[in-house]
Formats: C-alpha cells, sequence, structure tokens
C-alpha cells in the first residue's frame, strides 16, 4: 500500500519525530511505499490565502472556497500545493502525526489541512463521509500526548482522547471519506524510559503493518447528514447525489 505520513514536529530528535521514524521503517520493511511529509523540515507555510492559487476569479474579494472551486477547475493551485494534493489522491494511507498541543493538532498541520484540503479535491460536491470524495483511502492520527491516560479518561481532567480528537476524525478525515481507524496514542511519553519507548515503537510499527485490521471508527453515513444536519429530505438528497 502507498502511505503518506504527515508529521508535525520541529524537533528530529523528539520523541513524535523517532515514532514517525520507526513507523516508516517497518512500513518499507514490509514492502509498502511510505512518502514523508515533513512539515517543518519542508517549511510548510501554514497561511492560508491568495497565495494558494495562480490566479483570481475574484481580484476585488478573496472568498478561499471560491477560489478552490476555480482553481480545481482550471489547475489553478499553487505548485507547493499541487504536489501536495498529488500526494494525497495517490495515497491508500493517510497517517497524521503529531504531538497534542493545546488540545489539538500543532498550527503548522492545521494549515496543511487548511491549504490542502481544498473544496473540489477532497470534499464538496454534495459528497461527503461514505460518498466523500477520499473514500476508499484509510487515514489514522498517530498523536504524542504530554499526559497521562488517566487525565484523558472519563474521569480525568481533560476527558476521554476520542473526545479530544473527534473534530479531526469525524469533522475533517471522516467528513472527506477516509475510513477512520482508531489513532495510536502514545501518553507522556517524557516520564517514559528507554524500554517502554522500544515498546511503543514496536506496537506503532504493528498497527502500521496491519492497519487493514485496525478497528475503525463508527462514522456518520451521508445519508443520515443530509436528513438529520442539512434537514433536506432523504428524497432529495438522492436526487442530488
Ligand atoms: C505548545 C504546546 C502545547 C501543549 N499542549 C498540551 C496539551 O494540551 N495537552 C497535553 O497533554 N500536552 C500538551 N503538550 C505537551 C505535548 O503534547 C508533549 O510534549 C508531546 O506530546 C511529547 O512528545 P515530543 O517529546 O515528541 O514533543 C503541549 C506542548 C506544547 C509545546
Amino acid at each position: 500500500m502507498r502511505f503518506i505520513c504527515v508529521l508535525a514536529h520541529p524537533e528530529p530528535a523528539s520523541f513524535t519525530a523517532s515514532l514517525a521514524r520507526h513507523g516508516m521503517k517497518a512500513l518499507e520493511q514490509s514492502g509498502h511505499s511510505v512518502d514523508l511529509v515533513d512539515l517543518y523540515a519542508i517549511g510548510f507555510d501554514p497561511i492560508s490565502d491568495r497565495r494558494n492559487f495562480v490566479a483570481a476569479a475574484n481580484p476585488d474579494r478573496f472568498d478561499q472556497q471560491d477560489e478552490e472551486r476555480h482553481a480545481a477547475a482550471t489547475g489553478g493551485f499553487s505548485t507547493e500545493l499541487q504536489l501536495e494534493m498529488d500526494r494525497l489522491a495517490a495515497c491508500d494511507v493517510l497517517v497524521l502525526q503529531f504531538p497534542i498541543w493545546w488540545l489539538g493538532m500543532p498550527a503548522i498541520m492545521k494549515g496543511w489541512i487548511d491549504r490542502v484540503f481544498a473544496i473540489g479535491r477532497t470534499y464538496g460536491g454534495g459528497r461527503w463521509f461514505d460518498r466523500g470524495l477520499m473514500r476508499g483511502k484509510l487515514a489514522m492520527l498517530a498523536v504524542t500526548i504530554g499526559g497521562t491516560e488517566q487525565a484523558y479518561s472519563e474521569c480525568g481532567i481533560y476527558g476521554p482522547a476520542l473526545d479530544m480528537l473527534r473534530p479531526i476524525n469525524h469533522g475533517i478525515l471522516g467528513f472527506c471519506g477516509f475510513d477512520v481507524v482508531e489513532p495510536f496514542l502514545a501518553y507522556a511519553p517524557a516520564r517514559k524510559g528507554d524500554q517502554e519507548r522500544d515498546e511503543i515503537f514496536a506496537e506503532y510499527a504493528g498497527r502500521l503493518r496491519h492497519i487493514e485490521r485496525a478497528p475503525r471508527l463508527p462514522m456518520l453515513h451521508s445519508d443520515d447528514y443530509e436528513h438529520f444536519v442539512l434537514k433536506t429530505s432523504r428524497h432529495e438528497a438522492t436526487r442530488a447525489a
């Protein structure tokens, strides 16, 4: 399978970056191909604005989604974004690898999504969830968390980690049509010794090698989304599709 691993960490010697390297090595040894997008290493610019495009559909007022529709129809994305979009289109599995920063992803990762997940490329046209443009691809979050597992449990101060990650798993990945597998979570790496870290690396390698067998997160279906969220009738939704 073709993996794309998007890594957001400023320090190559960090636990997060080491985890990414162990995962990539395991995949390559198993005969998979891996495309690493190391966002800090390539100096990815997370700011989304007119520079996303080579031309303007409307030079007077910037509306990102309108410009994305135009660029999708005319091949008008910047070279930098087109490269990332092509990588995404070619992959079977997307892995987003990052440390939790303020209960979410680092800004550089969010910027990659803001810019690369363009309407007309990863979503749009009334196609979402099981009819989404990314259907047929798997996605997984690989996340390091400073706090303990207890702090991210039902009775912990932050609540369950899956709830924290829900906007990414469901609102972004599932919405675009990815089949989303359970995230790989590594808690409190700073408190772990070498042996425990090695065990996490081995567990992660196993998870990636057998990602097709990993449990999938339950996801909304497009019919339910249209019926309960957009409030269109099932009849209208079927006609629109
Ligand atoms: C800006 C910033 C915000 C952070 N926010 C959180 C947080 O909300 N919850 C948490 O558990 N840890 C938080 N942390 C700790 C990181 O999650 C932790 O350092 C990281 O996962 C450990 O992996 P690393 O050694 O690869 O950086 C934060 C760290 C930074 C630098």
